[in-house]
């Protein structure tokens, strides 16, 4: 399926997509670790070669997303529909926090430069491969509490103050920490928990943005004990 997105990038990305292939093979590893030439480098498509204008600003930030740092982008205001399963503990709302930005392009009703008061024409539209949608009932639960005491109530879940992941690349590009402090803003299971929007602490070779391989599913057992 064609949709506006796709068109859009290939009327206007062939010289800059050549270029970043380039750069890419010259520097070897360019491809991990780094938002330029990720999914998230809009910088070729529609906005004079800034990476980071689509999602901040320095100044006259939105501040609708109490959490958002230096927004800029705008903010969705659809009505999710949510998992619910009687073997969960936890009962999702509403997504909250840092999730709410990134349903701001994912859930398609927003569109990709839909920023500093652009109205937007270039929406992630049902049929992409990086649509989410409105119909998170089908999608792992977001925005919900994820500490000691609900993994002492699910012996399925590991205890994420005690539980030590690493995330990243090597060298200066690697974080050891806990569940808790790395994965968990708030304490909260976001989009962020499995995703780095940066694509900054992005295992070499792994695709989707993933904070934590999935090979042998090492990023479910980070936090599922089973
Ligand atoms: C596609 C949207 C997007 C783009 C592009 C983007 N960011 Fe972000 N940024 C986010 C989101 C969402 C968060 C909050 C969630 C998180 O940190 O995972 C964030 C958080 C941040 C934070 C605070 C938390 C942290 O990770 O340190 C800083 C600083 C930041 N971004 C800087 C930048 C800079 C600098 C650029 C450009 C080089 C950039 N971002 C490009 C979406 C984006
Ligand atoms: C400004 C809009 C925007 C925001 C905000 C945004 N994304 Fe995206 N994201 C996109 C677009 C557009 C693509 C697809 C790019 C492409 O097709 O080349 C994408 C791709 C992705 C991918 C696939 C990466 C890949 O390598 O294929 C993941 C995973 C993802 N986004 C997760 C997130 C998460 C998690 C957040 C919030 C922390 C977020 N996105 C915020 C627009 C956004
Ligand atoms: C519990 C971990 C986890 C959470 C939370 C999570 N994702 Fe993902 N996401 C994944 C994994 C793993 C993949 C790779 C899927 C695969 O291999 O088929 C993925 C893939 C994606 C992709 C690529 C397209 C696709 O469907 O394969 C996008 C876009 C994406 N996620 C966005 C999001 C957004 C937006 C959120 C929050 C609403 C989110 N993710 C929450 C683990 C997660
Ligand atoms: C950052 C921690 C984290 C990661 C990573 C994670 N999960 Fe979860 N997952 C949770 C929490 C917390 C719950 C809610 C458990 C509850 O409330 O009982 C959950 C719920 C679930 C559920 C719903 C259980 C039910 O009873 O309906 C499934 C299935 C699941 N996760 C599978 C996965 C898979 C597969 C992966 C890897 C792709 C994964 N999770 C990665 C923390 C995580």
């Amino acid at each position: 399926m064609t949709n506006k997105r796709t068109r859009l990038i290939a009327k206007s990305a062939a010289a800059p997509v050549a270029l970043i292939f380039t750069l890419a093979v010259i520097a070897g590893t360019a491809s991990a670790g780094t938002i330029a030439g990720s999914a998230h480098d809009f910088s070729s498509i529609n906005n004079d070669g800034q990476i980071c204008v689509n999602c901040h600003t320095p100044h006259s930030a939105d501040t609708t997303v109490a959490t958002a740092p230096l927004w800029n982008h705008d903010v969705t205001s659809t009505t999710f529909l949510l998992y619910s399963s009687p073997t969960m503990n936890s009962a999702p709302g509403q997504p909250t926090g840092s999730s709410v930005l990134c349903l701001s392009c994912h859930d398609g009703t927003v569109a990709v430069d839909s920023f500093g008061g652009n109205a937007g024409v270039d929406f992630i539209a049902p049929g992409d491969e990086h649509y989410i949608g409105t119909d998170l009932s089908d999608d792992h639960p977001i925005s919900i509490t994820y500490d000691s005491a609900l993994a002492n109530a699910d012996p399925g879940l590991n205890d994420p103050s005690a539980t030590t992941v690493t995330i990243g690349l090597g060298g200066d590009k690697t974080n050891t920490g806990t569940v808790s402090n790395l994965l968990l803003p708030a304490d909260q299971v976001q989009c962020s928990s499995c995703h780095d929007v940066h694509n900054g602490f992005v295992p070499p070779a792994e695709p989707d943005l993933l904070v934590v391989s999935r090979t042998n599913s090492s990023i479910c057992f980070t936090c599922h004990n089973k």
